[in-house]
């Protein structure tokens, strides 16, 4: 539905490492993937794996949990407590009902499971997911980079926001150019698509993952968010362009939005926008208390806003716009 441009680097080749014993499964893998236009390296055992981990430096691990010398766990804790490779994405292959597995694949720090036997369309979604993860991070330092983690992590602590941070990076950038904001401000909306709820790190699983309406108590502890977020980020100079997006991105223009109430040109432009792409998103998205909406409804809300001066005309159509969503008035 909508096509918006990104700075993401996604578009890169991956390079993939499979490790299988078997030989068919291994030709399997590679034809699927290749088909994606991943490079991909195969190799028959454990030893050989980290061997090509050290050659190659691929971008995800797909790893066999069964292989001879070295097992697929091992080669994960392995990759895992090694600082070159840590954040290299493994995906374990294990069997439909190997719980144990499962269970010591985290243990080990597997990122992802596959079920034998896998379905191709999962094996080229998970892989491609990954390798976008990967790209992104390579192109933070390790401290940013270790931020992102932790924000796909609170990402995945709710299964109902999966996606929310990466679709919100790229509507974000996509209005930060339409209203002609500069290269390095718009880094600054990439990064802050996916870092601006990282405070919530700091919000009790009851209230985040709460199934219903947060009661007034529980509302007060969310509001948090955007300062915990602010104080996680200051010691990283690097995201100081970051940190308004993180601590005003739900600050409204007429002064009823959150930590600090600001009003009109106090809230800052980029955090306007990234405001703007984060309602739409969760209007747009399933929770667990309602359905998602249509865009065409959701157009109408984010209108609605606009019209009570939450947010300004101009940039909420623009945005509309560029999600190919007809700007209908508002009611
Ligand atoms: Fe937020």
């Amino acid at each position: 539905m909508i096509e918006f441009g990104s700075l993401s680097p996604s578009h890169r080749r991956s390079r993939v490492l499979v490790a299988d014993d078997t030989e068919s499964i291994r030709a399997l893998y590679q034809k699927l993937l290749a088909t994606d236009g991943h490079d991909v390296i195969a190799v028959a055992d454990g030893e050989a794996a980290l061997l090509a981990v050290d050659e190659h430096h691929p971008d995800v691990v797909l790893l066999d949990v069964t292989m001879p010398r070295l097992d697929g766990l091992e080669v994960c804790r392995r990759l895992k407590s090694d600082p070159a490779t840590r954040l290299t994405p493994v995906v374990l292959v294990t069997g439909l009902s190997d719980l144990q597995d499962r269970i010591k694949g985290i243990e080990a720090g597997a990122d992802e499971f596959l079920s034998k036997p896998v379905h191709p369309l999962e094996l080229r979604a998970r892989v491609g997911s990954l390798s976008r993860m990967k790209h992104l991070l390579d192109a933070l330092d390790s401290a940013e980079a270790a931020f992102m983690t932790l924000a796909l992590t609170i990402e995945a602590r709710d299964p109902t926001t999966s996606g929310h941070c990466e679709r919100l990076a790229k509507h974000a950038v996509a209005l930060g150019k339409a209203l002609g904001v500069g290269e390095t401000d718009l880094e600054a909306l990439h990064r802050g698509g996916y870092l601006h709820d990282v405070g919530k790190v700091g919000i009790p699983d009851a209230v985040l993952l709460k199934k219903g309406p947060l009661t007034p108590v529980e509302f007060e502890l969310m509001k948090k968010h955007p300062d915990i977020g602010d104080s996680l980020c200051a010691p990283l100079q690097s995201l100081r362009n970051v940190r308004p997006i993180i601590r005003c991105h739900h600050e409204r223009l007429d002064g009823s939005g959150y930590p600090q109430g600001l009003r009109g040109d106090e809230v800052p432009l980029l955090a306007q926008i990234v405001g703007i792409a984060d309602v739409y998103d969760a209007l747009t998205s399933h929770r667990p208390y309602r359905p998602a909406l249509s865009s065409d409804d959701a157009a109408r809300h984010l209108l609605q806003e606009a019209a009570q001066g939450k947010f300004a005309h101009a940039h909420v159509e623009a945005f509309l716009s560029l999600a190919g969503v007809p700007a209908a008035p508002a009611v």
